[in-house]
């Protein structure tokens, strides 16, 4: 197959767009169209200062480098969770997001969780849960406070993650299959910033197919880290990608067209009523007032500490 806009061999066929591209066009295809959705979400202008949060994926490290060919001011943050799994899981993302930094001569910062917390994620959860559950909601929390934490800090206008399509999707089958209103009123590419312990938050890459970040990562030769951590093993998350990828499958384009349609629903203010409920992705709902934690000055439901702190208390 032959790229549309030379006559180069294509390096991917995109079914959905009916679009092939190659090394060289693919790429800038994909840069273009990252600046098309920051514009079109309104998710932040080039005067303002870009947190990128990085975990040493092909998304995140791949969202990093477009935005540092386009041009913005974009710092990077890696949490290190301590997360071995046998192969030095934690350790191995870190040094492929520090080489990364310092290819291209970019700002890292590396918090280590552990040394805020007086523990790492596994040890967290074992003390916490009992070592009953997985470290997988310990984990989220730690690294939505310290990201939050950050990026307050630093003065960031704006927080970005690397969330893609398919991560998007699953997260939104999920809330569909449950009819989880108060969180299906907030999944958005822009979350704006609802309290002063928060900067708002930004998916540049929700748009984009899992398939095509890691195209992109190999075509622009980023190294990252193939492996998932090793907690994420066995979960729904991964269940419902399988169940979607059978999908899109049978019907080229139908993970895009089921988000899209669902952001086009909410514009036309289906799910306009906010509920009051804890949230993975952030607290409380659209609407909801939220408190300021005395302990860490970051937002909550309830008066008093911050789930993170309570946390903490409790290692203590
Ligand atoms: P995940 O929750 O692992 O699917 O990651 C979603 C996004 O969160 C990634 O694309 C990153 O932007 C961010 N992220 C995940 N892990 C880390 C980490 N250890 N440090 C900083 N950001 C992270
Ligand atoms: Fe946090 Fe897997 S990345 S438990
Ligand atoms: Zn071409
Ligand atoms: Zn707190």
């Amino acid at each position: 197959m032959k790229c549309r806009k030379c006559d180069q061999k294509a390096v991917i066929n995109m079914r959905q767009h009916k679009l092939a591209l190659c090394a060289v066009h693919f790429p800038q295809w994909m840069v273009e169209q990252t600046q098309r959705f920051i514009e079109k979400y309104r998710m932040f202008t080039p005067k303002e200062r870009v947190l990128v949060a990085v975990s040493g994926g092909k998304d995140s490290l791949s969202l990093w480098d477009i935005l540092w060919q386009l041009g913005y001011t974009a710092d990077g943050v890696y949490i290190a969770l301590g997360i071995d799994g046998g192969f030095g899981y934690s350790r191995k993302s870190q040094e492929l997001c520090e080489k990364f930094a310092a290819q291209r001569g970019l700002k890292l910062i590396v918090v280590d969780a552990a040394q805020q917390l007086g523990a790492t994620i596994p040890e967290l959860a074992a003390i916490t849960q009992r070592g009953k559950n997985k470290p997988c909601s310990v984990c989220g929390l730690t690294k939505r406070h310290i990201l939050d934490q950050v990026a307050r800090e630093g003065q960031y206008d704006v927080l970005a993650t690397g969330h893609n399509l398919d991560d998007e999707v699953a997260v939104l089958f999920g809330n569909t299959l449950n009819w989880n209103v108060g969180y299906l009123s907030r999944q958005s590419p822009v979350l704006p910033a609802r309290h002063a312990g928060l900067v708002r938050k930004v998916k540049p890459l929700c748009r984009f197919y899992e398939r095509e970040m890691a195209a992109y990562a190999l075509v622009r030769g980023i190294e990252y880290i193939y492996e998932e951590c090793p907690h994420a093993e066995g979960s729904t998350t991964i269940y419902y990608k399988t169940l979607l990828n059978q999908l899109e499958t049978d019907r080229p384009g139908a993970k895009l067209s089921f988000y899209l349609a669902f952001l086009q629903a909410k514009e036309k203010g289906f799910l306009a009523q906010p509920q009051t409920e804890d949230d993975e992705e952030g607290i409380g709902a659209a609407g909801e007032h939220l408190h300021t934690c005395p302990s860490c000055g970051g937002p909550t439901t309830l008066e008093g500490l911050c789930a993170f702190c309570r946390m903490v208390e409790k290692v203590k």
